[in-house]
């Protein structure tokens, strides 16, 4: 596949921190790529560099092989930018802002009109086009912000957590509605800290944490980095103290991890069995409400590469 878009040593730092240090990056013509990380990885400062709004302290950025840095304009009139903050006008319905968005673009008359027709049908709010934004819910907000970015028929689409604190139909119908622009050509970069998002949408993941790409690949490659490994997890009632030291000296047992009522323990596969678990908690008075073995996730694996889980 071809790259459209590379980040080569790509640096931000500000006077307390560096928020990007030292990222490759290469977007290819036609995916979904994701940018999975906690707050404060470096996402936005990341997307921010790729767009030309945020200077890079160190790095190049190439579109097809273009310097954008010496040449910004060429990347404006083919990205579209959903940020991860709405900005919208509460007092303008829906379809007065796309309006305006699309007169920033420099759309104009008869134009502009069908375009932001057609934009309503794709984020499903014609119905609901000609009321204020103000009243609008917090998902259909995120459908005009995602709107406004598509106006002026970008080829590239970066998404900066377009779908956090929204209802979970929202979050469904905006999902569906990436699959289908990218099934219609468009590529995407698609920034979240929902592991299961990113696993439904993207046919590559880079995953970043302070400031750096700590992993990437396919789904299918970053879980084979674990795959010698399987989590159980286990809900409890009550806990005796020495549960979980008693855990951690099991042969095989790589990591124990206790949030709340819930543990996960990180075992090499095949190596721990529930039975020796079960055991373990009836001598050490805890009583289990649940035992299972859980199939590697994206999470698992951000918890094996850092030690922290991805919303912790
Ligand atoms: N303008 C700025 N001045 C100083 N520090 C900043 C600035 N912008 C970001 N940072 C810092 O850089 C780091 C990365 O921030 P960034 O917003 O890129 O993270 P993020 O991955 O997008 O996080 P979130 O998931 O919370 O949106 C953070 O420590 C942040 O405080
Ligand atoms: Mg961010």
């Amino acid at each position: 596949m071809m790259e459209v878009l590379e980040g080569r040593g790509l640096v931000k730092r500000y006077p307390n921190t560096v928020a990007v240090d030292g990222v490759h990056f290469r977007l290819r013509k036609g995916e979904i790529l994701g940018l999975l990380g906690p707050n404060g990885a470096g996402k936005s400062t990341l997307i921010g560099m790729l767009s030309t709004l945020i200077p890079p302290s160190e790095g190049e950025i190439l579109l097809d092989g273009i310097d954008v840095l010496k040449n910004p304009n060429i990347i404006r009139n083919r990205l579209g930018v959903v940020p991860q903050e709405i900005a919208l006008y509460p007092d303008l319905t829906g379809e007065e802002n796309l309006l305006f968005f699309g007169r920033v673009y420099g759309l104009k008359g008869k134009a502009l009109r069908r375009r932001v027709e057609e934009v309503l049908e794709i984020i499903n709010l014609t119905d609901r086009a000609r009321e204020r934004v103000g009243r609008y819910s917090g998902g259909m907000k995120r459908r005009i912000n995602i709107g406004a970015a598509l106006l002026h028929r970008p080829e590239i689409l970066f998404m900066d957590e377009p779908t956090v604190g929204i209802d979970p139909q929202s979050r469904r119908l905006i999902l569906d509605t990436i699959k289908d622009l990218n099934r219609e050509g468009l590529t995407i970069l698609y920034t979240s800290h929902y592991m299961e998002e990113v696993d439904f949408l993207c046919d590559r993941i880079y995953i970043m944490d302070h400031g750096k790409i700590i992993a990437d690949g396919t789904k299918e490659e970053l879980i084979a980095r674990i795959s010698n490994e399987e989590t159980i997890e286990l809900d409890f009632e009550r806990n005796g103290k020495e549960f979980l030291p008693a855990l951690e000296g099991l042969p095989g047992v790589h990591a124990v991890h206790q949030r709340g009522a819930k543990i996960e323990i990180v075992v090499e596969k095949g190596m721990v069995s529930l039975g020796k678990i079960v055991h373990l908690a009836e001598n050490s008075k805890t009583s289990l409400l649940s035992v299972e073995v859980k199939k590697p996730t994206l999470e698992d694996l951000f918890l094996h590469l850092t030690g922290r889980g991805l919303r912790e």
